[in-house]
């Protein structure tokens, strides 16, 4: 009773509405802005793609979000419990569980994928990324295999993100996401300037923003709506937690928009950062990891030719900025299972960081010697560790925890205590609360439940 009593007062919030943004927009920039967004817009019709995806952002990230907002702030308790609050102890609780427990695999997993960014800093710094592309994809082949190096930098990411998390989330996070998401923007307005005044660079825009109605179908719609969900950071616990945060007088729908806002902004310039560099030099770009670890070396190499230094330093600002991007949203990852085994153990902040930093690490180091330095020790079915974890929780728990968020507040949560929420009880006139739960209750759950029942190719 006296520890809970504690932990109530306790209980920390981000200090201003700057601060909520930045953090939350923290972690929704990430990796999936820099290369998974880029490269999907030019591979399914471009500018259409960008529109489509624009339209899942608005009707189905948004409300999504604002539920995981209100779920958290109305609870202000961690992932797990909040949903055991709302939900009376019923089993709809499962759901936080395994929205915590999705923010903590993916933790060990994206953590190694921040590490390689390091490791790539580090190399771009002493210049060893110099080279003929059949160098550079050895390079990269013979990194991520090595038994030492990648579990090297994933334990420094994670030890960075630990000493953030640990300092709470008014001197930690708030206070990180302050600095580091403001250099974040100008690193990558930088980028996008040196890249778009190459020559030639006029080809990247036009495969970027032409629209290509012919490439258009089922699939675009379905890779559009699985990627809005992805990078708004939604059904892995982070939104919910950093909403528990959020003071009496956020504006949720305000914030999901700014977020979704910004979140859009960012992967569009990511896009515009890439392909003008690449088509400069003719090099098409490639998806997946490859697309920033093998082939962005190389198309920066040749279009600064001309500029060797101008290239030395593009590069090292670029793989700063990745990761950047990828440590804002690490710190929401890690601060899922922090305030988890903080509320729930009922222990020290700085005890429940270790406990996250230390089993994440261990995560993550199996998934790194998964890639090659095992043997085939970690691979199971054909597949990584690694990509098991990518697979389960970005294909598996990612759309049940969002399919399941939907049901339980647009059927079972009252709508009192929704729409108090929505207008901050009724300070806010809530205009669009009928459409939100209009949202909520019919087209989210629908949509997601296309997109999980067409991945394992049911329909
Ligand atoms: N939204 C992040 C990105 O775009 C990924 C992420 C997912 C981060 C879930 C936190 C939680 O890369």
């Amino acid at each position: 009773m006296k520890n809970n009593r504690m932990a109530k007062l306790e209980r920390a919030n981000f200090g201003s509405k700057l601060g909520v943004i930045l953090a939350t927009a923290g972690s929704a920039v990430g990796l999936g802005n820099v290369w998974r967004f880029p490269y999907m817009t030019g591979e399914n019709g471009g500018a259409v793609f960008i529109l489509i995806y624009l339209v899942c952002v608005l009707l189905l990230g948004i409300p999504c979000m604002i539920s995981e907002f209100i779920i958290g702030r109305h609870a202000q308790a961690n992932t797990a419990r909040a949903y055991r609050k709302l939900s009376g102890g019923s089993p709809w609780s499962i759901i936080g569980y395994m929205g915590v427990l999705t923010g903590f695999l993916i933790t060990g997993y994206y953590a190694v994928v921040s590490g390689w960014c390091l490791q790539y800093i580090w190399s771009s710094l002493l210049g060893h990324l110099q080279g003929n592309p059949e160098y550079i994809k050895a390079y990269f082949a013979e990194f991520s295999s090595d038994p030492v190096k990648p579990v090297f930098w994933t334990a420094i990411i994670l030890l960075i993100t630990f000493l953030i998390v640990e300092h709470g989330v008014r001197d930690g996070i708030e206070r990180a996401s302050k600095l580091l998401m403001p250099t974040l923007f100008i690193l990558l307005l930088i980028i996008v300037a040196a890249s778009c005044m190459l020559p030639g660079a006029d080809a990247g825009i036009e495969f970027l923003f032409k629209p290509d109605f012919n490439a258009v179908n089922g699939d675009v719609f379905l890779g559009a709506l699985g990627q809005s969900f992805y990078s708004l950071s939604i059904a892995m616990g982070c939104i919910c937690t950093y909403a528990s945060y959020f003071s009496k007088q956020t504006n949720l729908t305000k914030t999901a928009v700014q977020i979704g806002v910004i979140d859009c902004m960012v992967a569009i310039l990511a896009g515009l950062m890439i392909f003008p560099a690449a088509f400069s030099v003719g090099i098409s770009p490639d998806s997946g990891p490859s697309l920033i670890f093998i082939t962005l070396p190389n198309v920066f190499q040749q279009a600064f030719s001309a500029a060797p230094a101008l290239g030395y330093v593009i590069s090292l600002l670029f793989y700063a900025l990745l990761a950047l991007a990828a440590l804002t949203s690490l710190i929401s990852l890690h601060e899922v299972s922090t305030a988890f085994f903080q509320e729930e153990m009922v222990i020290t902040r700085k005890r429940a960081a270790v406990i996250v930093t230390v089993s994440t690490c261990v995560i993550g180091a199996l998934c790194s010697l998964s890639l090659g330095a095992a043997g085939t020790t970690l691979v199971f079915f054909g597949r990584s560790m690694f990509d098991w974890f990518d697979f389960v929780t970005g294909q598996i728990f990612l759309p049940i925890v969002g399919f399941l968020t939907c049901i339980f507040l647009g059927w079972f949560v009252p709508h009192k205590l929704v729409r108090d929420e929505f207008t901050n009880w009724g300070t806010l006139r809530g205009t669009f609360f009928h459409l939100y739960i209009f949202l909520v209750k019919y087209v989210c759950p629908i949509c997601i439940l296309f997109v999980f029942l067409h991945q394992f190719g049911l329909i």
